[in-house]
């Protein structure tokens, strides 16, 4: 397994935002992760990437312990996310928001990095000058996982993607997706529009109030009568 979550919980003081979840990635997997508003997705998400303490549970990626590693180490060994609502930098520019992702990186890559993040998205190029807060929701989107790509991931975590996007673009960045994970990377993808996460992971998890209700291969639970009621739209 690339990772392991066992047992994992996560609090805002008192309250409890994700609950005993225990989950696995495969290496070379898409893993989606579903649920409605609040469910703790956002919360799950950052914990694993550090930013968020985990309450109790382990975290073991690519077969180390990271569960009380800090942030910007578990990005050096390859676990980065892509955060909710984009957060790029928008005074700055397209290319300066890519290399602020590469600060783990040895100078050297820095411009086979950009070159890779350029070829997927050719719009960062022409807009690579330009100021990041006059690009669209969607180039923002791609700026966004451009910049975690700079990081050389081998594990991509991903909140809500297609949040705020139109359909044509939603798709867009979903194929891109799909492209990196045949090229070999690994990503867990958290949406509220479930049918979508579904229908490009292998696997997926259905959390509810914190913790996990269901599991399965995505095509099991995209078919699964209790699923499609509470989350494809009946
Ligand atoms: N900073 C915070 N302080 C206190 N409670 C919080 C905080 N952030 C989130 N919560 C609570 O934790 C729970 C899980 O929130 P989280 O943002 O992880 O859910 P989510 O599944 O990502 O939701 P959404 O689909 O709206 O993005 C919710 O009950 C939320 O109110
Ligand atoms: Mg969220």
């Amino acid at each position: 397994m690339l990772l392991q979550v066992d047992g994992l919980s996560c609090r805002y003081g008192r309250v409890s935002a994700v609950n005993d979840v225990s989950l696995a990635v495969r290496e070379g997997t898409i893993v989606a992760i579903v649920g409605s508003n609040g469910a703790g997705k956002t919360t799950l998400l950052r914990t694993l990437s550090g930013i968020h303490d985990a309450a109790a549970g382990c975290i073991v990626f690519a077969g180390s312990d990271i569960t009380r590693l800090a942030a910007a180490k578990r990005v050096a060994v390859g676990l980065v996310q892509v955060p909710e609502g984009r957060q790029i930098f928008g005074a700055l520019s397209v290319e300066e928001n890519l290399k602020l992702g590469a600060y783990t990186r040895p100078a050297n890559e820095i411009s086979a990095g950009l070159e890779q993040v350029f070829v997927l998205f050719p719009v960062l190029a022409e807009r690579r000058a330009g100021e990041a807060g006059a690009l669209s929701g969607g180039e923002q989107q791609m700026l966004a996982i451009g910049r975690a790509l700079m990081a050389q991931p081998r594990l991509l975590l991903l909140d809500e993607p297609s949040l705020g996007l139109a359909p044509m673009m939603v798709e867009f960045i979903l194929e891109k997706i799909v492209e990196l994970n045949r090229r070999g990377l690994s990503v867990v993808v958290v949406e509220q529009n479930a049918s979508l996460a579904l229908e490009i992971a292998h696997d997926a998890y259905v959390l509810e109030t914190g913790r996990v209700v269901k599991s399965g291969e995505a095509c099991a639970l995209l078919r699964d009568p209790a699923v499609v009621e509470a989350y494809l739209g009946g």
